[in-house]
């Protein structure tokens, strides 16, 4: 019997769980208006659409970025302005994202099967000519993936030779040559999720950033982000779309290996710690100082937005008050849904420190989160934070680490922790396993985060005889 390939094309789609606010119906315009920024923003998908419960009514989507029903993300003004024009109600919404929805930019990307290379030429121009001009261009992955930038090889099989594009994800713009640097349209929901954990002023590490994807949306959100590739071409991008995005004060680019990254930015320059030595005089003196490792009021967000910063006299660094993200994981467990739980929960309080400025706390003195997505060798890199933040210098609680990872079919979560822990030479307590997508039958990514052991601190053996030494 003649066997068949099928395409699966449900393999395509994205599930999008997204809020949506219900207007009345004769107001759809001025809300498009008054929210602008705040709507769903993709290509050829209407953020105003019917309401199936009442035809009086519209329900206005969302834009992914706003992942709280309590629409804390929507900035005051607009949300004011909104509550006079009507009455709303915010309802959870989902969006599918099908077959044929998918592309990046202008180009096609395929990845056709060795029985099907015959046709090649014949696929790659029905898809052109079904589809030009939004698609200009329609390329076919050559081999596996070998290379550390982690970039496939592509032929052009139809259509001009540009791989330069624009895509568009969650409102933010990326531009990027599909040829030198890499790029995964399948990852957006996991960039949005990641994101929408983070709290406006937290300090991001991003070791393997590629154009920015996490570290974008991240500073559009008012985080600080320190974003490293190792291939320069994505630092190129990540710069420019740093820049298209109007985010370039909150990026702070990198282009090395992502060991001499974290290392580079954790170790403070000689002149950092004279400044540092003299703030934590004038700290001192007026007894007011926030103790390395010590849950703050700063910690719980109980500080007023103004006035609550302190200045060190020359001038050169700030420690501001700074509202810091709680993602406590006091529930353990490794349930997906714990990490997020617990930040909504915490939400709740940064409506009061909407608007304070960035963190200006150094590195090495706090970051709340590190991102390695990285997913084939990102485990091996996790022993770089052992021994790597010094606890006199640092102050609140430990960073968060998503740590990104393949689990094959031999592989368990157990297995994946052990080797983690391993690597990192600490106990890795409450961790949190989220599945983000099968890549192949036997073989899913993941992504596991957990608060950085204390265990991983630097031991200052020598500091401490020395407090020894003088007590006794
Ligand atoms: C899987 S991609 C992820 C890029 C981006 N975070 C995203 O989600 O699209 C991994 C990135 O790590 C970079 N990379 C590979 N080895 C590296 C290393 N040793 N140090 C820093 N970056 C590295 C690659 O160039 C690539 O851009």
């Amino acid at each position: 019997m003649e066997s068949r390939i099928v395409l699966d094309e449900s393999k395509f789609e994205q599930k999008l769980q997204l809020w949506a606010l219900r207007i009345p119906r004769e107001l759809s315009s001025s809300v498009t208006r008054l929210l602008h920024g705040c709507l769903l923003d993709k290509p050829r998908i209407k953020p105003i659409t019917e309401d199936p419960d009442c035809e009086k009514n519209r329900l206005a989507v969302l834009s992914e970025r706003i992942q709280n029903p309590d629409l804390s993300e929507i900035p005051d003004e607009k949300l004011d302005s909104l509550k006079k024009l009507c009455n709303f109600e915010a309802v959870p919404y989902s969006l599918t994202l099908g077959y044929s929805y998918w592309s990046a930019g202008h180009i096609a990307h395929l990845n056709i099967s060795d029985e099907l290379l015959l046709y090649k030429d014949v696929i790659a121009k029905v898809i052109y000519d079904k589809n030009h001009p939004r698609i200009q261009t329609v390329v076919n992955k050559v081999g596996t993936i070998t290379n550390e930038f982690r970039v496939p090889k592509f032929e052009i099989l139809a259509g001009k030779d540009d791989m330069v594009t624009e895509v568009k994800q969650y409102g933010a713009t990326f531009r990027l040559n599909y040829g030198l640097v890499y790029w995964n349209s399948r990852l957006e929901h996991e960039h949005i999720r990641l994101v929408s954990l983070f709290q406006k002023g937290d300090s991001i590490c991003d070791m393997f950033a590629g154009i920015g994807p996490f570290s974008i949306p991240a500073a559009q959100k008012g985080c600080t982000v320190y974003a490293n590739d190792l291939n320069p071409d994505s630092v190129h991008y990540l710069r420019t779309n740093a820049k298209i995005n109007k985010v370039e004060d909150h990026v702070i680019p990198y282009n090395m290996d992502a060991r001499a990254f974290i290392r580079h930015l954790v170790v403070p320059t000689d002149s950092e710690m004279e400044v540092e030595s003299q703030c934590a005089t004038i700290r001192g003196s007026k007894g007011n100082t926030l103790q390395p490792n010590e849950e703050s009021a700063m910690e719980k967000g109980t500080l007023d937005d103004a006035g609550d910063s302190e200045k060190c006299v020359n001038g050169s660094s700030t420690i501001a008050a700074k509202r810091r993200a709680e993602i406590s994981s006091e529930d353990g467990g490794t349930e997906n849904n714990d990490l997020n739980a617990t930040t909504k929960r915490h939400r709740n309080t940064n409506k009061r420190v909407r608007g304070c400025v960035p963190s200006s706390l150094k590195p090495w003195e706090h970051f709340d989160h590190m991102i390695m997505n990285l997913p084939a060798s990102a485990l091996q890199f996790l022993d770089v934070f052992h021994g790597l933040l010094r606890k006199k210098h640092w102050k609140g609680l430990l960073p968060w680490i998503h740590c990104y990872c393949f689990m094959r079919s031999n592989e368990t979560k157990e297995s994946i922790l052990a080797d983690a822990e391993s690597t990192l030479n600490a106990k890795i307590a409450d961790p949190i396993f989220h599945r983000v997508r099968d890549v192949a039958p036997n073989k899913a990514m993941y992504c596991l985060s957990f608060r950085l052991p204390e265990e991983c601190f630097k031991e200052e053996s020598q500091g401490l005889m020395l407090s020894a030494d003088t007590k006794s």
